[in-house]
């Protein structure tokens, strides 16, 4: 267990924005940051994050929570392992945990490779800047590529020195256990002898969304041939090569200003952009794109221009990489590189605005393209040309939006100079195959169905009363520290007497027997009792924070939720009070409604029992019991202004 104080020092220094911000590019608007939701796929920004209460929600697939859960949610990991996450970016330190040993090895493990990263870097960034031989060899190679040495710093390129084992001899010195070396591929072990994997070469750091590197790629300064131009970190338990993008954690913020992501092949174009100012570009390191990195982009945005600088074939070669960008959804736009130029070198020619004409003027969009070089292929070969038909008709079916897709087929048609409804006919059938593929690939989701709904009206009189005591607990935890004014008749006068909120509720709750049926509703009503008996109330933090994360979901929910009543309010009225203003209004009828629904639950049960076979002594009770409860029924809902009916 991490004990409460360290939570407690956790909790303080934690900042939701900032927690929320190495993840998802937020944007202030009036008191909230909003941004697009890391947990579902969405084109406008519904993701709140509330710096004041700590707290973020989104509006469009409901996920909610504080920093902790935030963590656990995007990064998969259990509560301790998020506090621990979050101890460590606060330097807040967090005592030994009594774990599994399973568990205290992965993390251990984990934390050690980055660890060892951290110190890699460090050591190669002064290889290069502080040594003689750096600077001779690494740094000067660099300076003839015109790299600007703010460049060379934000993207902390570095050196490994030739020696066998410059890295390996320091970093065991410093204590670095030999596993974790090798482990990470900084070190390579041949019959009991360690030498370093990167020697001779510039360093170019790999980092995961927060900055941290997590892997490293090595060029080759020799035109050797006969030795691989890049050697890279091999994967590990912190690097997953496919889904990690070279220069996300510096693009992201430009990629949203943007609402484009450029992707090139090398480490160098990404520098050399960087350098030009143009910042919303990320590498492929010279693969095509895995599933998991189109995603990755996709939460950023939706438009992405690739920089293409090889030849035909190996265009041609990519098209099936470019068909999974469609298929996700996104918008794919195709520039092509004069002969022989990368976009490095054609940076290092071309002024800025050369660049980022060339980019614009020149970028089409992919689909138009394939199918423009399918016909030029197949000119006067009306096989080829079939083939060719079918081949664009598939990609543009894959694309999820069907009016995009409508728009694409037109556009094709004229190109190909094919009547609209052939190609229309042509992918219908595409489509519907694919669907029958689903359908039979999914063939499970028929076995295991979902079990019958209950009958109607018990649904929806459960639903009722769950909206009933969430109500009660929402005015709890949003008004429960606001007076009202209640006429209190004395001795034939009227005065009026102020009353507070939680107090009136709590009061009617507890005088009158009645318990929330929902056991976070229930935690949230007692945590207000224990407090009400010391005459204080409970800190609202106390339920964001609470450790049920059952109660903390609630909490924030209910707070983050719009209120329904000004709703009604306006629909009735010109003038709209705030909830505040008609407080006391809504805190009788939220009582009243919950009094009215364990009343109704109790006939219910009543109605059930008197059905069976019962002893007459037993039978005139519950009927005695029966009208009681009818007769109260009648009095609340004339209160509500309800009209009833039974
Ligand atoms: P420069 O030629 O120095 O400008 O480097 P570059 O990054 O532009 O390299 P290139 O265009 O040849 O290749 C593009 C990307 O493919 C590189 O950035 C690497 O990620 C990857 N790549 C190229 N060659 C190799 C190799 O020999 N091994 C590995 N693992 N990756 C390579
Ligand atoms: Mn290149």
């Amino acid at each position: 267990m991490i004990r409460q104080e360290t939570i407690d020092a956790i909790m303080g220094a934690v900042r939701i924005e900032e927690v929320v911000g190495d993840f998802v590019t937020l944007r202030r608007r009036g008191v909230n940051l909003v941004g697009l939701c890391p947990f579902h796929n969405e084109k406008t920004p519904s993701f709140n994050v509330n710096p004041a209460r700590g707290i973020y929600k989104c509006f469009g697939c409901g996920k909610a929570g504080n920093a902790v859960g935030f963590v656990m949610e995007h990064e998969h990991l259990s509560y301790p392992e998020a506090l621990r996450y979050l101890g460590r970016k606060y330097n807040v330190a967090v005592e030994e945990e009594v774990q599994t040993d399973e568990e205290r090895q992965l993390r251990d493990r984990r934390d050690s490779l980055l660890h060892v990263h951290a110190f890699a870097l460090d050591f190669f960034r002064k290889s290069l800047f502080e040594t003689e031989e750096g600077k001779a060899i690494g740094l000067s190679y660099l300076k003839d590529r015109e790299y600007r040495e703010d460049i060379l710093q934000k993207f902390e390129l570095g050196y490994s020195p030739e020696a066998w084992d410059a890295l390996t001899a320091r970093a065991m010195n410093e204590g670095f256990s030999s596993d974790y070396l090798v482990e990470s591929g900084l070190t390579i072990r041949k019959d009991e002898r360690y030498y370093d994997r990167f020697r001779g070469r510039v360093i170019f750091p790999i980092h995961n969304l927060t900055g941290a590197p997590v892997a490293f790629a090595g060029r080759i300064l020799s035109s050797d041939r006969s030795r691989p131009k890049y050697i890279n970190s091999p994967e590990t338990e912190i690097y997953h090569k496919s889904k990690v993008l070279y220069g996300l954690h510096h693009a992201r913020q430009a990629i949203v200003s943007h609402d484009e992501c450029l992707l090139v092949e090398g480490y160098t174009d990404v520098l050399s952009l960087h350098q030009a100012g143009i910042e919303n570009v990320v590498a492929s390191s010279g693969t095509a794109l895995t599933v998991d990195q189109i995603r990755l982009i996709r939460r950023y945005t939706e438009n992405i221009t690739i920089l293409y600088d090889g030849d035909e074939a190996g265009l041609k070669a990519s098209f099936r990489g470019i068909d999974l960008i469609l298929e996700q959804g996104l918008n794919v736009r195709l520039v092509l590189f004069p002969e022989g130029e990368d976009p490095d070198s054609f940076v290092r020619k071309n002024r800025v605005n050369v660049v980022r004409d060339f980019i614009r003027s020149r970028s089409e969009n992919f689909i138009p393209f394939k199918a423009r070089l399918l016909i030029r292929e197949s000119e006067g070969d009306p096989v080829k040309k079939a083939g060719g038909i079918r081949d664009i008709v598939a990609s543009v079916a894959l694309v999820p939006d069907g009016i995009k897709r409508n728009l694409f087929i037109r556009e094709c048609s004229q190109l190909m100079d094919i009547p609209e409804q052939t190609l229309m006919f042509e992918m219908n059938k595409m489509l519907r195959r694919r669907l029958q593929e689903r359908r039979t690939e999914g063939g499970e989701d028929q076995v295991t169905e979902a079990p019958p709904p209950p009958p109607q009206a018990l649904q929806t009189r459960t639903r009722d009363h769950q909206a009933v005591e969430n109500d009660l607990v929402r005015i709890l935890l949003n008004h429960g520290m606001l007076d009202f004014d209640m006429p209190i008749q004395d001795q034939g006068s009227t005065e009026l007497v102020p009353v507070n909120t939680a107090t009136y509720i709590l009061h009617h709750l507890l005088s009158d027997g009645l318990e929330a049926s929902d056991p976070a509703c229930r935690t949230v009503i007692q945590v207000f009792r224990r407090h009400l008996e010391k005459e204080e109330l409970p800190p609202i933090d106390l339920f964001l924070n609470h450790p049920d994360a059952g109660v903390a979901r609630l909490a924030i929910d209910l707070i983050t939720s719009p209120h329904n009543l000004s709703a009604n309010w306006k629909r009735h009225r010109i003038h709209v009070p705030t909830e505040e203003q008609v407080i006391r209004e809504l805190v009788i009828n939220a009582v009243n409604a919950f009094k009215l629904a364990h009343v109704e639950r109790e006939l219910e049960r009543l109605g059930t029992d008197l059905k069976g076979p019962l002893e007459a002594v037993h039978q005139l009770a519950l009927m005695a019991r029966q009208n009681e409860l009818l007769r109260k029924k009648v009095e609340i809902s004339r209160l509500l202004g309800r009209v009833i009916s039974h």
